[in-house]
């Protein structure tokens, strides 16, 4: 099986022999039962980890597909809009390829995630403004031809991003009875409804958002309009799922754990997913699985912040047996 997510799935996404194949193994993510929360909540829960993915977010899957249309249609170079993870993404893969990228992250971007872009060697534009307005700068870049927009409109970033659905059919046998995923801008709910309606098998889709989406911390989905409600809203009606809203405490504590209980270290608005299903009353025994879209070394400033302190301790074992009670 070919850990190239274009080449593992070649037959079902817009690529011809010519389109030239930008990828850093990116797809084909672990797939990891939860036992000890499988039993406390009564289903059986899977976590999807896409924080295994290049850059550490699920976004790697739908841009080997956007960087590698774009430089077969000679595009001069890429934007995208970003609370951080698009922006990672989209300046590794135009690294890859050769091709400039202008990444215009919102107010409040995780500084870790601003970073990442500039080792790429993406020109970095802090927008003071929203998410929202960033997005309207960058779709007013592509309209003038200059760059090919990588944002989730692109609609090669959604035929990528459907292989998550094809991976978790082979991997479970068939569609499990639930997914769910953090609600941003609803790309990738939208993506994952595709996917899984190409197959025939539909799972109920349980997108969740934060409470106030815009002043969440979980910033990876600091959006105030998302730009797919519709598509989710028709995702969601037709797979018998339901939107969900978690509140930013309810995010910390299904994050906290995750990495304490199950030992994965997401970004907290990954944990969005497990928030609600923590509260979607689904029926006993329901196969779940929850999207772990981010890594949790995306956001160590907040981590540091909500993780047990550590204590400083003088090097003798004494001390240290001491400190450790
Ligand atoms: N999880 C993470 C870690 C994200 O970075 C995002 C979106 C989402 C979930 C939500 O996905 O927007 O498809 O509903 N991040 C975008 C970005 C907005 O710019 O990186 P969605």
């Amino acid at each position: 099986m070919s850990r190239v997510l274009i080449e593992r799935y070649r037959d079902r996404l817009p690529v011809g022999a010519a389109t030239p194949v930008v990828s850093l193994g990116e797809g084909s993510t672990p797939l990891v039962r939860a036992a000890r929360l499988s039993e406390r909540l009564g289903v059986e829960l899977w976590l999807k980890l896409e924080l295994a993915n290049p850059t550490g977010s699920f976004k790697d899957r739908g841009m080997t597909l956007a960087v590698s249309k774009a430089v077969e249609e000679r595009a001069p170079a890429v934007v995208v809009a970003s609370t951080g993870n698009t922006a990672s993404s989209a300046a590794a893969y135009a690294a890859k390829a050769g091709l400039p990228a202008l990444v215009l992250t919102s107010r409040g971007t995780a500084g870790a995630k601003v970073a990442q872009a500039r080792m790429y060697g993406a020109r970095v534009l802090e927008v003071r403004g929203s998410f929202d307005e960033a997005l309207a700068a960058a779709r007013e870049l592509e309209r003038r031809g200059t760059h090919a927009l990588v944002n989730s409109l692109n609609p090669y970033r959604v035929q990528g991003q459907k292989t998550l659905a094809f991976e978790l059919v082979e991997e479970l046998g068939g569609a499990p009875d639930a997914v769910a995923l953090p609600y941003g801008g609803g790309g990738n709910t939208r993506a994952v409804f595709l996917g899984f309606e190409e197959l025939g098998s539909m799972p109920r889709l349980l997108p969740v958002q934060a409470a106030s989406r815009a002043d969440t911390l979980a910033s990876a989905i600091r959006i105030a309009t998302p730009v797919h409600a519709d598509e989710v809203a028709e995702a969601v009606g037709r797979s018998d799922g339901r939107v969900l809203t978690a509140s930013d405490d309810e995010i910390v504590r299904a994050w906290q754990t995750l990495a304490v209980e199950e030992g994965v270290f997401c970004e907290p608005s990954s944990a969005a997913s497990l928030a609600g299903v923590e509260k979607a009353g689904l029926p006993r025994g329901s196969r779940v699985v929850c999207v772990v879209t981010g890594h949790g070394l995306k956001d160590p400033t907040l981590a540091a912040e909500h993780a047990a302190q550590p204590t400083e301790v003088d090097s003798d074992l004494d001390s240290i047996l001491e400190a450790a009670q």
